[in-house]
């Protein structure tokens, strides 16, 4: 069965654009890969690593949402990054193979540095996250990486060193990965904007209490010009038919709606409250296995860590192929 990684950095709760992007993908690949999901705690502390106790009580948050969308221990190998020292290992070695201008050129990471500002004082783990990432990925032999647009000029980067790898040290060892982006497109914002970030504000997360969800509904953003009930409304741009396509099932009720608010005569609120019931139908359970399972942090822990032998000794087999190859298996 071919391999499949992906993960997420733990930097909070996640949220439903992550559900619609990643997690219910992640449901459904398990039963036709071997799939490893990695809570990617190294690299978010090459952000963050000033607030180590943030990226802690974000690996259980994200652990949980994990096990409340259905990604099923007993199908999906779940493991934490840090626990696994075969990776930096690696990286170690697929250092040599890059060079610093490249690094540099990655537009991922282009973006990242002005976004965060690093200006002159990039940390030099962070321009070199891209090849623990590529060890990520290459350590488990990982055939597909099912990843955001955004991360594409990464495994690109990956493929690079696979490529140098082979060629340097005259083996097939490691294998190129192949992006897989998802259907759907990033979902925006409760306040229309194209991200949802936790700075904005604009974000529903999983773990929601249900009053919560109605309330960032309600004050979703839609067409500012549809002042009175019956006026007609604009369907592009408007949040909640961008949620009404992402959430709901019923395809033809979505198209009734819209043919209705366009012609006029459908005001907001009705929608909003339609588009609540939507996103509770599909929270509400996962709200309810959440919190059966923070109940006892110990045993997801636990999930955790034996998600993360197995994962360690696949890394571990890798490893000593590439000492074999490298000449370095004393
Ligand atoms: N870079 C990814 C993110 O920002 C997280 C990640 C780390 C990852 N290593 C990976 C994703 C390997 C896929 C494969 O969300």
């Amino acid at each position: 069965m071919d391999r499949v990684l992906t993960g997420d950095r733990p930097t909070g709760p996640l949220h439903i654009g992550h559900y619609v992007g990643s997690l219910a993908n992640r449901v459904a690949m398990q039963d036709k890969y071997e799939q490893f999901v990695m809570v990617a705690d190294v690299q978010a502390l090459t952000d963050n690593y000033e607030y180590p106790q943030r990226i802690r009580s974000a690996v259980l948050d994200v652990l949980l949402d994990y096990l409340a969308v259905g990604i099923d221990p007993k199908k999906t190998t779940i493991f934490i990054q840090s626990c696994v020292p075969e990776i930096p290992e690696l990286t170690m070695y697929y250092l040599n193979l890059v060079t610093v201008n490249r690094l540099g050129r990655n537009p991922t990471i282009k973006t990242e540095i002005k976004q965060k500002g690093f200006g002159e004082s990039v940390p030099a783990g962070f321009l070199v996250y891209p090849v623990n990432q590529a060890a990520d990925i290459t350590i488990f032999k990982a055939r597909y990486v099912p990843v955001g647009e955004d991360q594409l000029p990464l495994i690109e980067q990956a493929n690079e060193i696979v490529r140098s790898f082979n060629r340097i040290y005259n083996t097939d060892l490691m294998l190129e990965a192949q992006g897989v982006i998802s259907a759907t497109a990033r979902l925006p914002g409760v306040d229309g904007k194209a991200k949802m970030s936790k700075s904005l504000g604009n974000t529903i997360y999983l773990s929601d209490p249900a009053e919560t969800v109605a309330k960032k509904v309600m004050g979703m953003y839609t067409d500012p010009d549809h002042v009175r009930v019956s006026d007609p409304g604009k369907i592009e741009g408007n949040t909640v038919f961008t949620y009404l396509d992402a959430f709901d099932s019923d395809k033809e009720k979505v198209a009734e709606l819209k043919a209705h608010y366009q012609q006029g005569g459908l005001g907001d609120v009705t929608v909003k409250k339609y588009l609540a019931g939507v996103l509770e139908n599909l929270l509400g359970p996962i709200r309810q296995r959440r919190a059966e399972y923070a109940k006892d942090p110990g045993e997801v822990m636990a999930m955790a860590q034996r998600g993360t032998e197995r994962a360690r000794s696949v890394a571990a087999h890798t490893m000593d192929q590439v000492r074999a190859v490298m000449h370095i298996n004393y």
